[in-house]
């Protein structure tokens, strides 16, 4: 096609279709903070692994069968006979943990930098109503290739249903449609992991990009752009969007390519932490496996639950650790945003908050001892206290001036503040001159030198 053909084609198209309008009111006149960095990378895996997960599972769903005397077999079909079936049900399984890796990394940055605060509360809020579902989806996803694991994971936590006061069991009985977990709960799991969750999650991530362009994006100072203009009418400290970040992001997402592409070929199973051992065999309904661990991204909140020693109490705790996160833009009373200028109390919290939550993910998939339970008490603790506190902290706060115009995307250690970067910045210089280090790098230029030299 001649330039030209290609020129009267967008005029015909954007007679017809806002097109070229669309694009530059999104792209190229939308002005982002200009010092965005690698943590606001996130949002855009995000789209990119949800795309994965809908191409990949639209193919898997044409050879998959729904029903509990053929769905592990299918699964196996489609592992061994299906032509590139093996690539599409490992891209499938790899997604759905890296996008709970995006996730949460997405989610911590906007805590790092108070980006659920006034005005981006509702932002937040479609954000976590993505991750409830985002959770419903895995939950339902992991029934499908009836293992095991698939089995007696879905029948422990539909269990817990069971455990609500007057209406428990009959709800139980109602989400599964059985007395146990069987055909009728594979079929109804099936229908709302294929098509009625997903489209949720596409509609809800409408709204939320939709809020996003409406506030615009917060940045790692914490500082609103839109309240300097300059005579234009433009953010003094935005860029535009495209070609900026469209190039950043379109880099990014290769790195992130390479990354999933290792795990695909060389290690799907993660160490049977992607994909679980017992869940290589069927379904037994009659043989319990020995450990019943949940699939490590719902292991923090599992921890929470067996923490608790009543039943009803451990579920009320595990949907309390959820809850407390939709409440957060009215917890935190400090007016300041950014982690940078908050009091090293926040700080102290924040990774106390942080190391609760990992330390509940690792006693998620270990066996119940004495030691991991107490161990689980007292991140359950940490974690709750985080929230309880929070409004009383955040409103006595200390912080440090807030500057009227961001500055650069990435620190350098130098000019950082404080013990802990001196700290990093003499260990980095330490193993800059150890032997190994000086040893490594000699090799590797030798190897280099060769190599341009051949
Ligand atoms: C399918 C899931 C999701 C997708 C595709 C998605 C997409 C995005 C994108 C593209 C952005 C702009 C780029 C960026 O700031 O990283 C963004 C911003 C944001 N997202 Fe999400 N998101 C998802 C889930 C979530 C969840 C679960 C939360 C929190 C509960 C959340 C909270 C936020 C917040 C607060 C911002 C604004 C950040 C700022 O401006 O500093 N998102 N999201």
């Amino acid at each position: 096609m001649s330039s030209k053909q290609g020129h009267s084609f967008r005029e015909w198209l954007d007679e017809r279709l806002p097109v070229t309008k669309f694009f530059e009111d999104q792209l190229l006149k939308y002005y982002a903070p200009k010092n965005f960095n690698f943590l606001y990378f996130f949002g855009s895996l995000a789209l990119l692994v949800l795309v994965n997960q809908i191409v990949t599972g639209i193919v898997l769903t044409m050879h998959y069968k729904p029903a509990a005397e053929l769905a592990f077999d299918s699964v196996e079909y489609i592992m061994r006979d299906v032509d590139w079936g093996w690539l599409l049900r490992y891209l499938h399984s790899t997604g759905a943990s890296l996008f709970f890796i995006v996730i949460y990394m997405h989610m911590f940055r906007a805590i790092f930098y108070g980006s659920f605060k006034k005005p981006r509360e509702l932002l937040w809020l479609f954000g976590m109503v993505i991750f409830v579902l985002l959770m419903a989806e895995a939950f339902m996803g992991y029934l499908l290739p009836w293992g095991q694991m698939s089995y007696w994971g879905a029948q422990v936590i539909i269990s817990l249903f069971g455990a609500i006061p007057v209406i428990g069991e009959d709800l139980a009985v109602w989400i599964r449609g059985d007395y146990v977990i069987a055909d009728a709960t594979l079929n109804r799991f099936f229908a709302l992991h294929v098509i009625a969750v997903p489209l949720a999650i596409l509609g809800l991530v409408v709204l939320h990009l939709a809020a996003l362009r409406t506030t615009g994006s917060n940045n790692p100072d914490g500082i609103e752009i839109k309240k300097n203009l300059n005579l234009a009418g433009i953010p003094r400290d935005g860029i535009p969007f495209h070609p900026y970040y469209t190039v950043k992001d379109l880099y990014v997402a290769g790195l992130f390519i390479t990354i999933f592409a290792y795990i695909v070929f060389y290690t799907p199973e993660m160490g049977g932490m992607f994909l679980e051992h017992p869940n290589f065999d069927p379904a037994d309904p009659m043989k319990t496996p020995e450990h019943i661990q949940p699939v490590w991204y719902f292991a923090p909140y599992y921890s929470i639950l067996r923490a608790i020693p009543s039943k009803l109490g451990g579920v009320i705790g595990m949907g309390a650790s959820i809850v407390v996160l939709f409440l957060l833009p009215w917890l935190d009373r400090c007016p300041v945003k950014s982690i940078r200028y908050r009091s090293p109390l926040f700080k102290l919290a924040l990774t106390a908050f942080v190391l609760s939550f990992l330390g509940l993910g690792v006693l998620g998939t270990k066996p119940v001892t004495e030691l991991y339970t107490l161990m689980a008490r007292v991140f359950s603790v940490v974690y709750f206290s985080f929230f309880l506190l929070l409004p009383v902290f955040s409103s006595v706060e200390i912080t440090k001036p807030v500057p009227d115009r961001v500055r650069e995307p990435i620190l350098p250690l130098a000019k950082r503040e404080g013990f802990q970067w001196r700290l990093i910045e003499e260990g980095i210089k330490a193993l800059q001159h150890s032997p190994l280090y000086v040893g490594i790098k000699g090799a590797l230029s030798r190897m280099l030198g060769k190599i341009s030299g051949s």
